[in-house]
């Protein structure tokens, strides 16, 4: 089983997990996990994780993902490859378009992990992001607006996962 991680205040990211269980290529089925039920067990036992970010408050995590963040920190990712899809809100929140994707493939990374999946910019309307690769010509994992693009949003999981799902 591969845990799928996510946190979700309005339901947007909840309901994103399921399509992407929904849509899931691969043989490995995903385990869908709330991140304020999850235990760092979940993670430590899996060689391969995709984790669900929102963002709110003007780049701030969302409030689940804020409560257990002190022990999220502490996971040691060496040796894992970690997926991340971030949503957000491009129109509204321009300049903190998908931060907190960005502070958690930061967190990741500096605990060891190989990200995968990263996806291009092509397509976006924002004026800044921390979730954007050294390059700047994509972010660190799938970008999703459920508050003004939805209606590209399962072509998007379904390109990004085709080409995630064999790298997990
Ligand atoms: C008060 C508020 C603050 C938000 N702040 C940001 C932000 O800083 N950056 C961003 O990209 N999106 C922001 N958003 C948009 C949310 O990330 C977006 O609606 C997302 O789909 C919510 O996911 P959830 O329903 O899983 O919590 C904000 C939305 C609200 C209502």
């Amino acid at each position: 089983m591969i845990p799928l991680i996510y946190g979700s205040t309005t339901g947007n990211t909840e309901r994103i997990s399921q399509l992407i269980a929904e849509c899931w290529p691969g043989n490995t089925p995903l385990n869908l996990i709330s991140i304020d039920s999850m235990v760092n067990a979940d993670i430590e036992h899996a060689s391969s994780v995709i984790i669900g970010v929102p963002t709110w408050n003007f780049g701030e995590l969302q409030e689940d993902w804020e409560e257990i963040w002190s022990s999220f920190c502490e996971i040691d990712f060496c040796g894992k490859r970690v997926a991340l899809f971030g949503l957000g809100d491009q129109l509204g929140y321009g300049d903190w378009f998908l931060d907190a994707m960005g502070m958690v493939a930061t967190q990741v990374s500096q605990k060891g992990a190989t990200l995968v999946g990263e996806w291009p910019v092509e397509g976006y309307d924002f004026e800044s992001s921390k979730a954007l690769t050294p390059c700047k010509n994509a972010f660190v994992g799938l970008a999703l607006d459920e508050d003004t693009q939805s209606f590209e949003t399962r072509d998007r999981v379904e390109r990004w996962l085709n080409l995630v799902y064999p790298q997990l």
